[in-house]
């Protein structure tokens, strides 16, 4: 478990400020306030949790690839994305936090990726989908801890996250643009586009009037707010779906220079269905809260595909 901040991180609030204020990265322990570190540990566990349960989530799709070489790019795909979950759980080993149990030992529910990955991606088309979709949201969310982040290792370590994440937006991109050609292709498109896009749209969190967490923006751990990030993926991803042809509830406003979300947002989500239920209207932040807390259908189902590995064999850290 986490060893306690107060004794890890010696600088005071106003120091750590100073130092920002100075235009000076915070490169470890020694440069950080308890606060700060507390914050950082909040959103490097949200990054190495999502890039983490996105490997069996993306492996469960790679078995339906159309053909062998195709496997073999989702296969990479998964190689990154566990490489880029490792950087996270480093750095939180380097932070105090106990590796072992974040990643083998924690229980399911106590893992903080986005509830969009606790629903199953069942063919190949849902797995170019979220190429397309999720990873552009990790892209976004990532590129912004890049150029703004003030925590040194974190930042210069997505140099490399960043031009991997690219590469797997471009292989959703390059697939959606093929399968639409196709009648078939492009009607299995508009299914998946359909319940996952509101998912990324909910991935950005809370709207910027009701987050708590204001430490993200004041230590520069995140330049953009949530509703800013949840702006700048739609104006990658609305146009994109406007040159396929693929319906998608939101569009760019020219009066008000933004996109608006056109359907009722947040909204019910049936998960065993994987359909949004939009003729119920809109919903409150709280229930959509409660959804995620609960956790959706698989994620114990892909925390155990993590942990058995070392669930049973001798791979453990001796004491
Ligand atoms: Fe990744
Ligand atoms: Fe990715």
């Amino acid at each position: 478990m986490a060893t306690d901040v107060e004794e890890l991180a010696p600088l005071t609030e106003e120091q750590v400020r100073e130092r920002l204020r100075a235009g000076k990265l915070v490169e470890g322990l020694e440069h950080m306030s308890p606060k700060y570190l507390e914050g950082m540990r909040r959103i490097l566990t949200v990054s190495a949790d999502t890039e983490l349960v996105s490997a069996p989530a993306y492996l469960r799709a790679a078995q339906h690839a159309p053909a062998l070489n195709n496997f073999g790019s989702a296969m990479s795909i998964i190689q990154d994305e566990l490489a880029h979950a490792h950087i996270g759980y480093r750095l939180l080993g380097d932070l105090g936090v106990d590796m072992d149990w974040l990643i083998y030992e924690r229980p399911a529910s106590q893992f903080k990726y986005p509830y969009a990955f606790d629903v199953p991606l069942n063919s190949w088309v849902e797995l170019v989908c979220a190429n397309a979709l999720y990873d552009q949201a990790g892209f976004v969310l990532l590129s912004d801890v890049h150029k703004v982040g003030t925590f040194g290792p974190w930042k210069r370590a997505l140099a490399k996250v960043d031009k991997e994440e690219t590469f797997h937006l471009r292989h959703g991109r390059t697939w959606l643009r093929k399968l639409v050609k196709e009648p078939d292709g492009k009607a299995e498109v508009q299914r998946a586009v359909d319940w996952m896009f509101i998912l990324t749209l909910e991935w950005f969190g809370l709207p910027d009037s009701q987050k708590k967490h204001s430490e993200q923006l004041e230590y520069g751990f995140k330049g953009q707010s949530n509703d800013e990030l949840r702006q700048t993926w739609m104006a990658a991803v609305v146009p994109f779906m406007e040159e396929l042809e693929i319906e998608v509830p939101a569009h760019f406003e020219a009066e008000h220079d933004r996109y608006e979300i056109d359907c009722p947002f947040p909204a019910r989500f049936d998960e065993e269905k994987r359909e949004w239920l939009l003729d119920e209207g809109p919903i409150g932040w709280d229930e959509v809260l409660t959804r995620w807390r609960a956790r959706g259908p698989m994620n114990r189902d892909y925390v155990r595909t993590l942990q058995r590995g070392y669930q049973t064999t001798s791979l453990r850290r001796a004491a």
